[in-house]
């Protein structure tokens, strides 16, 4: 089914290691998306003009206008550092554009969320700037991002991180724990429902 997500909402997506997390994320959200900006620790993204730094980032969306960005930061970077740029170049210069963000508690660890990107996810909305920020470990991230997320999808999870994560949202979710692999649940609006893997 399709999710009722606005672009400039907030969506979490959470679910253990190879729970089929960005997949989703590639084959269902990112094609329904016409202006977003994705950091691609992992260099697992493609179908978007990639950039290694800012000032490559720059050009490509003043210069060239480019609406389909992949930030893959060089390896050996600071990426908390990097990180905070995107995050300071998108508040500065980006309006209309949904930033995803994968692996996000490698750049946002909890209490230790970067200013900017806290700025991004609580007034983002009045900006025109959605965020979809991916995780296996929900415990490890900002709980900014729990918070603030209208939109939640649930992939496969531990126990405890199942127990964690419903405490935010909805006992519903824990189905996932039962359900065949790559199943997930989408959450709304206090609303679960429970979907079958992508067929793929
Ligand atoms: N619905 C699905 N059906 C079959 N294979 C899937 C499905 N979802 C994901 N996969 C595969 O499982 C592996 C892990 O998926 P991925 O989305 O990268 O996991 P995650 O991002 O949660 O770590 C990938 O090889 C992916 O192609
Ligand atoms: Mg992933």
């Amino acid at each position: 089914m399709p999710l009722d997500y606005p672009t400039n909402q907030r969506l979490v997506v959470l679910g253990q290691t190879q729970s089929g997390k960005s997949q989703y994320n590639k084959t269902v959200l990112v094609p329904d998306i016409e202006r977003y900006i994705i950091w691609d620790i992992k260099y697992e993204y493609s179908g978007g003009k990639v950039v290694h730094t800012i000032p490559e980032l720059k050009s490509a969306v003043t210069t060239k206008g480019c609406l389909k960005i992949i930030y893959q930061p060089i390896l050996g970077t600071n990426r908390i550092i990097e990180f905070r740029k995107v995050c300071k170049f998108i508040i500065l210069y980006i309006r209309g554009f949904t930033f995803i963000v994968d692996e996000v508690q490698m750049v946002a660890p909890n209490n230790k969320i970067p200013e900017e990107f806290k700025e991004i996810i609580t007034t983002g909305a009045a900006l025109g700037i959605g965020c979809i920020a991916l995780s296996q470990r929900p415990q490890l991230f900002d709980k900014t991002i729990m918070t603030q997320a209208e939109h939640v999808l649930v992939f496969f999870l531990s126990s405890k991180d199942l127990e964690y994560v419903e405490h935010y949202f909805d006992k519903g979710i824990s189905w996932v724990k039962t359900a065949p692999k790559y199943s997930y649940v989408y959450y709304h609006a206090g609303v679960v429902e429970t979907n079958p893997p992508l067929n793929l």
